[in-house]
C-alpha cells in the first residue's frame, strides 16, 4: 500500500467512521480468495463452494486479539546452531469464527408458502462474500471490512468512505466496468461501502424528510444495509446525470448490466418481481457481489439471495424500531401499523383457513359470526404510495 492510500484510509477511519481508532486495519494480511472448491449444493447440481479463505476480523476482534510483535525488517542474526527449517506453525492460521449477528437461524415461518426448492445453509459469515445481509440478518454496528479503492470512475471524489469496496469486489467491479467499456458503455460507481454511522444518517434523514414509505421500501436500517459489507454497489451513468433513479431503467448501461453482470459475479439484488421477498422496492441501480458461480446460478434460476437461503420474509420488513419512532408523524405511524396489519393478514390468508377441532355451537342470530379468511397465495408488499424514491441521497 502506498503512502497516499494509507493516509486516506487512516483519515477515513478516524474522521468519517466515528473516530474508529484501529490503525492496524490497513495492514491486515489479505489473502486472495480461493474459489474453485466444487461441492454438491442442496439443489443437486454442483457449484463452487464459494467460501473465501479470507477471514476479515471485526474491529473488536482486532482489538481483543493480541497482535504478534512486529519485526520491522528481518535482520539476519548470526546464530551458531542453524534452526530446523519449515516447521509449520499449527496455530498460525486463524480459524474463521462467525461474527455474532442478530440472528443465526433461517426464518422458518410456516405462514408463507413459497415454492422454494431446497435451500442452501444460511450464510451470515462476514468472512465470505456470499453472506446474506438484510432486514432480518444484521451486521454489528462496528463492522468494517478491509477495503480498497476500486480502479474505476467513482462519483464521490476526495476522501469518502463510499469509494471503498472489499478487494474481491473491487477487482470484480473493474472487470465489469472494463467489459462495459469494451462494448462502448461507461459506468460510474455512485456508492460502495457505507458505514453503520453513515447509514444511520441517511436513514434518519429520509425518515424525517419523506416518512414511512420511503424508508421502509428504499432505505436499510443501520446494520442491515448490504453497503456495510463492502460488497454492494450503486451504479450510475451519464444518461441519468449520475443519479440513482428510475431513468436508469431506460439506459443501455442498465440493459447491458442485466445481460452481463453475473459474468463478473454481480447480481441485481432487489428485482421488480421479488419485492415481497427482499422487502425492498425495485432498485435497478443496486448490485451485489456474490462471485461468478453463485451469480450465474441465481440468474439462471431467477432467485434472490433470500430464496437461495430460504430466509422467508417476516413483518420485520416493515417495523420501524422504537428509537426511530419519534421521527414518524402520527399519520405515518398509523400507516406503518396498517402496513404491518395488512402484511400479517396476507400471511394468515396465505396459510389458509385454520381448522378448529371442535367448532363451538353458535346461537342462531349471533352477531359474532366471522367469515373465514379467503386464501390468497402471495403477499404483496408493493408500495401503495411511492412508485419512485423522492430522492436517493447518498
Ligand atoms: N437501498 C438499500 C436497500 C440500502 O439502503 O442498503
Ligand atoms: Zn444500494
Amino acid at each position: 500500500m502506498n503512502i497516499k492510500k494509507a493516509i486516506t484510509f487512516l483519515l477515513i477511519n478516524t474522521l468519517l467512521l466515528g473516530g474508529f481508532p484501529d490503525f492496524r486495519l490497513p495492514v491486515q494480511d489479505y489473502r486472495v480468495p480461493e474459489l474453485a472448491v466444487i461441492q454438491q449444493t442442496p439443489y443437486g447440481r454442483p457449484i463452487s463452494k464459494l467460501q473465501s479463505s479470507v477471514y476479515l476480523p471485526t474491529p473488536e476482534e482486532l482489538l481483543a486479539t493480541p497482535k504478534p510483535t512486529v519485526t520491522p525488517t528481518p535482520t539476519p542474526v548470526p546464530t551458531a546452531t542453524p534452526k530446523p527449517t519449515a516447521t509449520p506453525k499449527p496455530t498460525a492460521t486463524p480459524k474463521p469464527t462467525p461474527v455474532p449477528l442478530g440472528k443465526t437461524q433461517a426464518v422458518t415461518s410456516g405462514a408463507l408458502s413459497f415454492s422454494f426448492p431446497e435451500t442452501a445453509p444460511l450464510n451470515t459469515d462476514t468472512s465470505t462474500y456470499t453472506l446474506l445481509v438484510n432486514k432480518e440478518y444484521k451486521l454489528p454496528s462496528t463492522y468494517i471490512p478491509f477495503m480498497v479503492e476500486p480502479d474505476v470512475e467513482i462519483y464521490h471524489k476526495g476522501i469518502n468512505e463510499r469509494r471503498y469496496l472489499q478487494p474481491v469486489a473491487a477487482t470484480a467491479l473493474k472487470e465489469l466496468f472494463d467489459a462495459a467499456e469494451a462494448d462502448g458503455l461507461h459506468l460510474v460507481l455512485r456508492c460502495g461501502f457505507r458505514s453503520y454511522r453513515l447509514q444511520n444518517s441517511i436513514y434518519t434523514w429520509n425518515l424525517k424528510t419523506y416518512g414511512y414509505y420511503e424508508v421502509s421500501r428504499y432505505h436499510a436500517l443501520p446494520g442491515t444495509s448490504e453497503h456495510q459489507t463492502g460488497l454492494a454497489i450503486d451504479l450510475c451513468c451519464k444518461a441519468t446525470n449520475y443519479k440513482n433513479n428510475f431513468d436508469f431503467l431506460k439506459t443501455k448501461e442498465y440493459a447491458w448490466l442485466l445481460e452481463n453482470a453475473h459474468l463478473y459475479g454481480w447480481i441485481l439484488r432487489y428485482p421488480e418481481d421479488k419485492t415481497h421477498i427482499t422487502g425492498y422496492n425495485f432498485e435497478p441501480w443496486h448490485f451485489r457481489y456474490v462471485g461468478v458461480e453463485l451469480a450465474t446460478y441465481l440468474k439462471e434460476d431467477n432467485l434472490v439471495l433470500e430464496e437461495y437461503y430460504g430466509a422467508l420474509p417476516t413483518t420485520n420488513l416493515l417495523v420501524i424500531p422504537d428509537e426511530y419512532l419519534k421521527y414518524l408523524s402520527p399519520e405515518d405511524y398509523a400507516l406503518m401499523l396498517q402496513d404491518i396489519a395488512d402484511f400479517e393478514k396476507k400471511q394468515e390468508e396465505a396459510a389458509g383457513p385454520q381448522v378448529s377441532p371442535t367448532p363451538a355451537p353458535t346461537p342462531a342470530g349471533s352477531p359474532d359470526i366471522v367469515p373465514g379468511p379467503t386464501p390468497t397465495p402471495t403477499p404483496d408488499l408493493t408500495p401503495k404510495i411511492m412508485q419512485t424514491p423522492s430522492t436517493y441521497i447518498q
